[in-house]
């Protein structure tokens, strides 16, 4: 029977293996009637075949494959521990939940108190923020590298209410990590980088994500790797955040019991914890108010896969981005480019650097571009041509999140408590009117690459 069942599963998995190879097959690129995406999934039969696996199996809730994934992510980082959870936006709902348990004494974010974040960035980075009852402060972004600006932070800091900075790495480049971890050493706060875009960058010789206390990774196709849905906590060095991070993940419970498994502790019917009577099941006590954020097994399965091919995929972007802008070299009187933070500008050697500063090298999310104001197009004008020639364009997700509506509304229901600014916010103001993005993920051949710059050209009347 046994050699039955393993026949049958490798029948299953080698057939499945030939449907990918048969369908999977590139289709000829026709400039403007093909889609070039900003973003996709990049796999072959090597994913497909480990999801197929893991769904034969059937364990279905995170289980092996889980913890297997969790412990190369944090392998590749160099992290303490690595959680999964099921979206970036739940990751960073997670890291910023732990940051108020009441295991943390007085650092503990209390409702009321100040977490600093940046204005134009993805609106997950900032809903954690008050959805655990603390106050965000907008400070400004820099648009040439799309960061926050360094020189904003002392401003938005107000001694004894603030105690968290929580920000991204914008379209894959690092923030000012040297001045942006010593803040928040010399006055004590946490720090909590999302990481969802920038998976592989280096801030000198460390990749991003293992800076802060905790940093927090999205899996959902456009990002570096996918599992389909998912997303992932980093818990950087051994500390109180890894049991608090998993007890919010996993319904606050006290337990650690990972799925199908009982008394890890070894004193399951011996805790008493709150107002409970002595020896009540560790599985049912429950330290904080939790969640269940869990993704599936056979995600994990295929996260495994992706994972093998990240240095890969970290490499295909960074070319991408250079050749775009190999591409785009003689537009700089019309389009401002991003810079990496710390290089004061590019030539077709390469950036040039601030001098003793760390070198920056982004694992590109995106290639973005601003429109300089007074010039031949709008903006609009530009996500137009390229939509128009099949090309996919984002913008810088919420552009000034503060001029959304959720956050006008919000401003309005508590008579502007919900949330400070610091500043005009001109620079956010500046990406969410001028700037918009192409892709570089690794699924972008050749002929894409010179159709995109071809039609960005075109569009500013270049030949
Ligand atoms: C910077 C940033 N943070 C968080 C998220 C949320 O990730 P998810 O879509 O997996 O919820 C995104 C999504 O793209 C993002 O760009």
């Amino acid at each position: 029977m046994t050699d039955r069942l393993t026949q049958l599963r490798q029948e299953i998995l080698e057939r499945t293996r030939e449907l990918i190879r048969l369908r999977e097959v590139p289709k000829p690129f026709l400039p403007g009637q093909s889609v070039v995406p900003y973003a996709g999934r990049v796999f072959d039969e090597e994913e497909v075949v480990a999801g197929v696996s893991s769904m034969l199996d059937f364990w279905l809730t995170l289980g092996p494959e889980g913890a297997a994934f969790e412990a190369e992510l944090a392998a590749f980082l160099g992290v303490s521990r690595t959680l999964l959870v099921n979206s970036g936006s739940s990751a960073n709902l997670v890291a910023m939940a732990t940051l108020t348990s009441h295991r943390l004494g007085e650092r503990r974010v209390c409702p009321g108190d100040e977490v600093i974040t940046v204005a134009a960035g993805f609106p997950t980075t900032v809903a954690p923020i008050i959805q655990c009852g603390a106050v965000p402060v907008f400070i400004d972004n820099d648009p040439i590298t799309g960061n926050l600006r360094i020189d904003h932070l002392e401003d938005a800091y107000v001694a004894g209410k603030t105690k968290a900075v929580m920000v991204a790495h914008t379209l894959g480049n690092p923030f000012d990590l040297t001045e942006v971890v010593r803040f928040c050493r010399d006055k004590g706060l946490w720090l909590i980088e999302d990481n969802c875009d920038s998976l592989g960058s280096r801030y000198g010789d460390a990749l991003t994500g293992t800076f802060g206390d905790l940093s927090t990774q999205s899996f959902y196709p456009p990002h570096h790797l996918t599992l389909g849905e998912g997303g992932a906590v980093n818990v950087t060095k051994e500390s109180l955040l890894k049991s608090v991070a998993e007890s919010i993940r996993d319904w606050g419970r006290d337990c650690w019991c990972p799925s199908g498994k009982d008394n890890t502790c070894r004193r399951r019917f011996e805790w008493q914890l709150g107002e409970l009577p002595q020896g009540y099941d560790h599985k049912y006590i429950y330290s904080h108010l939790g969640y269940n954020l869990k993704p599936l097994d056979p995600q994990a399965a295929i996260g495994r896969q992706q994972l093998k091919k990240l240095p890969g995929f970290i490499q295909s972007r960074i070319d991408n981005w250079s050749y775009l802008r190999r591409g785009l070299m003689d537009l700089a009187d019309v389009l401002d480019f991003t810079l990496p933070t710390h290089a004061t500008g590019w030539s077709e050697s390469g950036f040039q650097w601030e001098a003793g500063k760390p070198l920056v090298t982004p694992s590109w999310f995106g290639f973005m571009m601003l429109v300089k104001p007074g010039g031949p197009l709008s903006r609009t004008g530009l996500a137009r041509a390229l939509d128009d020639a099949k090309i996919g364009n984002r913008m810088l997700f919420g552009g000034n999140l503060v001029r959304q509506p959720a956050f006008v509304q919000l401003a309005k229901d508590s008579q502007g408590q919900a949330f400070r600014v610091i500043g005009d916010l001109a620079g956010a103001d500046r990406i969410m009117n001028d700037s918009l993005f192409v892709g570089t993920y690794p699924g972008l051949t050749r002929e894409h690459l010179d159709h995109i710059i071809a039609v960005v050209r075109t569009s500013f009347g270049r030949s």
